[in-house]
């Protein structure tokens, strides 16, 4: 049952839940909008569980996530250990401003990249090039999400455009989606700092990939309850109901908008797809370059087109549109 606002607070208060919970004292909370909006407010859950952490995993809930299938499926990982939320208001404020920002060709010569930084919080999403763009998409990244594939086809991929890394800002917390058996090996040749002997990215050393900021106590990764929650709420692509079932999942960017909806008070979203994109390439690091934009078919973009904008038209996100 959805929560109202009064027991989210006291939900909040729960002394179980003050390693990541804030509590909410922000007037204009994104969680009052989705609770006045009639459309909204039965899909949300103030109090899923966000991430897989030490201490999370019992053998009930162990039971109850081993029924689960891939790509969400259960992995037991008892060394996770974030240390504090991901977002906390700033000081002196109440609430919580994010820009989450997508790699999408609308972005290129867009000059949002002031707009872009003057938010509380910068999110940022699989190749995340800032640097020669950051009049375009800023120059900060304070959340990074990602999966060992994307940061790792990242790395092998844009060396054609300057890149030097996933994004390393003192202090990031990196987001991990686990996707499958090949998170599981990153993860813990991660956390072990030793380089992989199985899985996709044999030889890779995982910390590596992020230029010295890895730091178990800012790394979080997202709990299947979460991801689930995104796909069977929100994006139930109708593929699912195909032989493709298993390779189906909502977009990294996806996840990510619905990480920054849980956690912040207003989220503009920028680099996101529009009903406008055939006008733009791919990638804004493409500059502009007339390449087809790629539809993968594990991803239903369609439906994470027309959600974001309804979420737009709901006053829920500022989605950034492009130039008419
Ligand atoms: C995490 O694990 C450590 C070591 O096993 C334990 O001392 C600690 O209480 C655990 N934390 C939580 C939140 O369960
Ligand atoms: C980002 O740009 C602003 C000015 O636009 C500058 O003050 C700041 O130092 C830059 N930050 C980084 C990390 O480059
Ligand atoms: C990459 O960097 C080089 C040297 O700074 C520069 O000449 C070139 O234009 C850059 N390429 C791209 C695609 O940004
Ligand atoms: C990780 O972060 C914690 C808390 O900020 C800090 O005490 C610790 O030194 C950091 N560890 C490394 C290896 O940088």
């Amino acid at each position: 049952n959805p929560l109202n606002s009064s027991s989210l607070v006291s939900l909040l208060n729960n002394s179980k839940c003050s390693v990541f919970c804030v509590l909410q004292k922000c007037d204009s909370s994104l969680w009052r909008r989705i609770q006045s909006e009639p459309e909204l407010r039965d899909k949300f859950i103030p109090n899923i569980r966000m991430y897989v952490y030490n201490g999370s995993i019992s053998m009930s809930e162990w039971n109850r996530l081993s029924h689960f299938n891939n790509p969400f499926g259960f992995m037991d990982f008892k060394v996770l250990k974030p240390k504090e939320p991901l977002l906390l208001p700033k000081p002196g404020r109440d609430c919580i401003t994010c820009a989450v920002v997508a790699n999408g060709g609308v972005l290129w010569r867009s000059k949002k990249g002031a707009e872009i930084d003057s938010h509380d919080y910068v999110f940022r999403v699989n190749g995340a090039l800032t640097k020669g763009f950051e009049d375009d998409v800023g120059n900060r990244t304070d959340v990074y999400v990602h999966t060992s594939y994307s940061i790792t086809a990242s790395s092998a991929t844009l060396q054609k455009y300057n890149y030097s890394g996933a994004p390393h800002d003192q202090g990031i917390k990196y987001v991990l989606i686990p996707e499958n058996m090949r998170d599981f090996y990153w993860l813990t040749g991660l956390y072990k700092r030793e380089r992989l002997t199985r899985g996709s990215y044999e030889g890779h050393s995982p910390w590596e990939f992020y230029s010295g900021q890895f730091n178990e106590t800012r790394f979080y990764v997202l709990h299947m309850d979460f991801l689930r929650f995104v796909r069977n709420r929100f994006l139930k692509s109708e593929t699912l109901n195909t032989i493709d079932w298993p390779i189906v999942r909502p977009t990294n960017g996806a996840f990510m908008m619905f990480l920054a909806l849980q956690l912040c008070d207003k989220v503009s979203a920028y680099g996101f797809i529009t009903e406008n994109y055939k006008k733009y390439s791919n990638y804004y690091f493409e500059r502009g370059a007339k390449t087809e934009v790629v539809f993968y078919a594990n991803h239903d973009y369609d439906l994470e087109r027309a959600l974001w904008k309804r979420l737009h038209d709901l006053d829920v996100i500022h989605l950034y549109l492009g130039e008419p």
